[in-house]
């Protein structure tokens, strides 16, 4: 599974982080969310796809 966060989208609402912290890592600066890696670890992807569906602005994908 590969994960992207869209930061035109992303207002840094942080939940993604909450739900997956070793998935996601938020910019100090503007609090917006990055993936630390794009290829998400096999123990992670049901913790991403929880991610994905509690963003409120659907700024995560996945393929
Ligand atoms: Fe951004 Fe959504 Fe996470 S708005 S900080 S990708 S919950």
């Amino acid at each position: 599974m590969k994960v992207h966060v869209d930061q035109e989208r992303c207002q840094g609402h942080t939940l993604c982080a909450m739900i997956a912290p070793k998935v996601f890592e938020l910019d100090d600066i503007d609090g917006h969310s990055s993936p630390v890696s794009e290829t998400v670890p096999v123990d992670q992807e049901d913790k991403v796809r929880e991610a994905v569906e509690s963003c409120p602005e659907r700024a995560i994908s996945i393929s």
